[in-house]
């Protein structure tokens, strides 16, 4: 028998990657499979919660009995998130937000001019959408507990403290390398205030099993 510890509990998800737009056909993303996000929602809506799941491109179905609002964009993804989070309990950020965009997308493809000439791309920062949900009123007061996560190539213990802390969240979870992107399996490494726990290999879905028993450990 497994307790629903998150019954009466509403549940926020970022995941996948996020996709910054060039000009109508073209744009910048990263390899986020989204799998790992989809799996905490899985496992967040087995334990009883409302759960919500906002999705940057990605092609995996939708868990069962989630909530799911798609985005493209980092922006999108800010937009969708800023709102349901007014009414979540709990908020874990696993999409990999794009850093940047350009800073103006052109509406129109841009074409090759026959001259050699290549686009000169400028870049503007995005929001962090974890860092602005973490110092919400909703977070600061308690009634939002944040989650981050970390794909650090090295240092991660540190490196995972550090972001913890700059982030302002309660919790950080550190991917453990080798590279995690498209995986099914991985291994975590918990990072709060009282230090740091790992979470040994395993499937995906186990692992935000577990995780979604630590979070609830922790409310
Ligand atoms: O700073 P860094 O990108 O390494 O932080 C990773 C954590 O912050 C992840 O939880 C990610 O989902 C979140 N994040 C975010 N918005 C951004 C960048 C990162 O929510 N623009």
């Amino acid at each position: 028998f497994q307790p629903k510890r998150l019954a009466g509990k509403r549940v926020l998800v970022t995941a996948g990657p996020t996709f910054e737009a060039i000009d109508p056909v073209r744009g910048i993303t990263n390899l986020s499979s989204g799998k790992m996000g989809f799996a905490i929602a899985r496992a967040a809506r087995e334990a009883g919660a409302n759960v919500t799941l906002v999705a940057g491109p990605v092609s995996l179905a939708t868990p069962r009995g989630v909530t799911r609002i798609d985005v493209r964009s980092a922006q999108d993804m800010l937009q969708a998130t800023v709102p349901a989070a007014q009414s979540a309990d709990i908020f874990i950020a696993t999409a990999a937000v794009a850093d940047w965009r350009p800073s103006s997308a052109s509406d129109q493809k841009i074409k090759k001019d026959g001259s050699g000439k290549t686009p000169q791309l400028e870049f503007t920062e995005n929001p962090d959408i974890l860092a602005t949900l973490a110092k919400s009123a909703r977070a600061e007061s308690g009634a939002l507990f944040c989650v981050g996560f970390a794909a650090e190539s090295h240092d991660l213990e540190s490196n995972a403290q550090a972001k913890r802390v700059r982030k302002g969240v309660p919790l950080l979870v550190g991917n453990i390398g080798p590279a995690t992107f498209g995986a099914d399996d991985n291994a975590l490494l918990l990072v709060d205030a009282k230090g740091t726990r790992e979470v040994p290999r395993a499937s995906k879905l186990e692992l935000a099993r577990r995780l979604v028993a630590e979070i609830a450990d922790r409310l």
